[in-house]
């Protein structure tokens, strides 16, 4: 199975955090001029943007375009070629507690060991077993944090029984159990249906309410998201663009995006990009 998707990524080797230069407090995440080097070739350039406090945005954009690689930035898992990034008021650290992080993820199908409260707990273990804190505020932190994903009833039961949606809910409340400002999924949308992709980001809408989390929201469609996001920032062709939905998702700025005539169509109040992949 895969563990790099049930995990959370946490790691020792944090990097020295100087604390000069002095942003502006209320951006969450800023990042300037920003190019991203892969396997020697370039991936984006010139990506400058800022994330506030509570804001939700949607990440979009074709395979490859770069859109798992930012949220490593923002991790301090992939050093930017040039430019410079904070976040939370500070570069970019590996295992930086602050933030909460749902990898792209692929269906625990054949996990039976692993029961959901075990997956959870990852949250506040990291990679080693066996109990880090008392057991007893252990277990009600995680039952809080399945409350808050209404998969209490869940708790006992064998991962890999568990449909889609109920273990991306999951892997939400591992992310939230060392209280982040910052919270990063990576297209937790997919393999759901409609309905149930509508649910995952009604719950994600209410959880950055409640606790005032800035959302970086990784997906394929837009649609799901349009009633509660704030802006979207789409990647393409080694470049990006960040606005609201309107703004951004329209024929004059894709086409500029991607360098080729796109075509943007509304039917029944979804919106379909045509004439590229999405
Ligand atoms: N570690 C790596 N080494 C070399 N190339 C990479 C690495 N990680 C990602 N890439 C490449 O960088 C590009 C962006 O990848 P990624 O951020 O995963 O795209 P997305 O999430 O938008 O599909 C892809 O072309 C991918 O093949
Ligand atoms: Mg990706």
């Amino acid at each position: 199975m895969d563990y790099e998707a049930i995990l959370p990524t946490r790691s020792s080797a944090s990097s020295s955090g100087r604390s000069s230069g002095s942003k502006k407090a209320s951006s969450l995440a800023e990042l300037e001029d920003v190019a991203v080097r892969l396997g020697g070739r370039l991936i984006q350039s010139g990506m400058s943007f800022s994330l506030a406090a509570g804001e939700m945005v949607a990440v979009l954009g074709p395979n490859g375009a770069g859109k798992t690689t930012l949220l490593k930035l923002l991790l301090g898992l992939v050093r930017p070629a040039a430019g410079s990034i904070r976040v939370l008021g500070a570069p970019p650290r590996r295992g930086n507690r602050l933030i909460g992080y749902v990898p792209q993820f692929r269906v625990l199908e054949t996990e039976r060991a692993l029961r959901a409260r075990d997956v959870v707990g990852f949250g506040l273990d990291g990679h080693r077993w066996g109990p880090a804190w008392p057991s007893r505020s252990r277990e009600a932190a995680i039952d809080r944090a399945l409350e808050e994903v209404g998969a209490l009833e869940l708790a006992e039961a064998p991962i890999g029984y568990l449909s889609g949606g109920e273990q991306q809910r999951l892997l939400i409340a591992q992310a939230l159990l060392s209280s982040p400002r910052l919270l990063l999924l990576d297209e937790p949308l997919s393999n759901l249906d409609i309905a149930r992709a509508q649910e995952v980001v009604q719950l994600v809408d209410g959880i950055r309410r409640e606790r005032q989390v800035a959302v970086l929201l990784v997906t394929h469609d837009v649609n799901p998201l349009l009633p509660c996001v704030d802006r979207v920032l789409y990647m393409a062709n080694g470049r990006c663009l960040l606005g609201a939905p309107d703004e951004v998702i329209n024929r004059e700025k894709l086409s500029e995006l991607y360098g080729s005539p796109v075509e943007v169509v509304e039917a029944l109040g979804r919106l379909f990009v045509v004439g590229v992949e999405t």
